[in-house]
């Protein structure tokens, strides 16, 4: 399990940004197309509704500019664009490219897919691209599930949804806040849940449920042993917002309370690689942060992929950000 190095360059978030397309698709709405109704998938999921239309894009372009516009950076002091994706707008170019553009970057950037896995995949690169001698990284999670969604599927329709979400990470003297981090993959599970190019979403949702438990308890496990903290001392957890029952059952496994979860996914579905990235927004904005607070990030998705992060909020108290 990798450890990070003593007296490395470390970061710290200063600014985050969401976006959500403005339709919304509530239970009772699914209730006129679909064999279900509000009460199943409220009791089996907790969604109520969900939020879909857009492109990835535009819904990144959104959410990005509106954590550079919180952080205060200049758009052209940014040294790298991480955009977390599973639904680019095109094969070719990769969405990050046209979303550097269109915020005014002058940086390289690129597209990570690891499903829902994506932003906390995404958060660790930036790390270490800081650790590297960038300054300044924009992490942008965004999926439009709804254009890979058999809206006719009940198993899958009650589920999906688009949104956006974005952090600005910026290099600071001490070791910041990444106390530690875990990345998995078990690609033997890839029948579970996927998505052929060109088609929608299929989904073995028991076999899904029970892996998705274990695989965020033992990343969770994984990140509090190498960050050496224990569940006591976390103040709150960014689940994946995927079911509500699945958060429950982790937090139960991990001893976290379920009052110290974020989330959102009552009123956005599961968006997939943008849904830690809004719960994280959702619970800063709601004042649930204060500095030296720390916070589990912790995702699964297809792949099956899953990963985990331990942020001290605001760094130590050398964590003065970088000119
Ligand atoms: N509306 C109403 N009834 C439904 C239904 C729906 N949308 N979907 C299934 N049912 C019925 C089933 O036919 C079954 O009926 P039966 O008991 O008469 O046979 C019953 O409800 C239970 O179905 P089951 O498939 O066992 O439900 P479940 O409790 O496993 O819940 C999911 C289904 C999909 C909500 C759940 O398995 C889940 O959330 N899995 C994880 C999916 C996930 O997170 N995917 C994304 C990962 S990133």
């Amino acid at each position: 399990m990798p450890t990070i190095p003593p007296n490395v360059r470390g970061a710290v978030i200063t600014g985050w940004g969401t976006a959500l397309p403005p339709k919304v698709i509530t239970n009772h709405d699914l209730e006129q197309t679909i064999d279900t109704t509000d009460e199943w998938i409220t009791e089996r999921t907790g969604i109520k509704e969900r939020r879909v239309g857009g492109t990835t894009v535009g819904l990144s372009v959104e959410s990005g500019r509106a954590a550079i516009e919180m952080s205060g950076v200049d758009p052209a002091s940014i040294d790298a664009l991480v955009l977390a994706t599973t639904t680019p707008d095109r094969c070719v170019p990769a969405s990050s490219a046209t979303v550097q553009h269109e915020l005014g970057l002058r940086c390289g950037a690129f597209d990570i897919n690891a499903a829902c896995s994506g932003f906390v995949y995404g958060l660790v690169q930036a790390h270490g691209l800081i650790a590297m001698g960038a300054k300044k990284v924009l992490v942008i999670g965004t999926d439009t599930l709804a254009r890979i969604t058999d809206w006719d599927d009940r198993n899958t329709a009650i589920l999906f949804a688009d949104g956006s979400g974005a952090v600005v990470l910026e290099a600071v003297e001490g070791h910041g806040q990444l106390l530690g981090w875990d990345l998995d993959a078990d690609g033997s599970a890839e029948r579970f849940l996927y998505a052929d190019i060109g088609d929608t979403i299929h989904m073995d949702g028991k076999e899904v449920f029970r892996r998705a438990v274990r695989i965020m308890v033992d990343s969770a496990t994984k990140s509090m042993q190498h960050a050496g903290v224990t569940a006591d001392d976390i103040a709150l957890v960014v689940p994946h917002q995927a079911n509500v029952r699945i958060i429950q059952s982790a937090c139960d496994k991990l001893g976290i309370p379920m009052e110290r979860a974020a989330t959102v996914l009552h009123r956005t579905g599961n968006t997939s690689s943008a849904s830690i990235p809004l719960a994280l927004a959702d619970a800063l904005d709601a004042g649930r942060v204060r500095q030296g607070d720390l916070v589990l990030l912790v995702g699964f998705g297809a792949g099956m992929t899953a990963a985990s992060a331990i942020l001290q909020w605001g760094g130590g108290t050398d964590s003065a950000v970088l000119a």
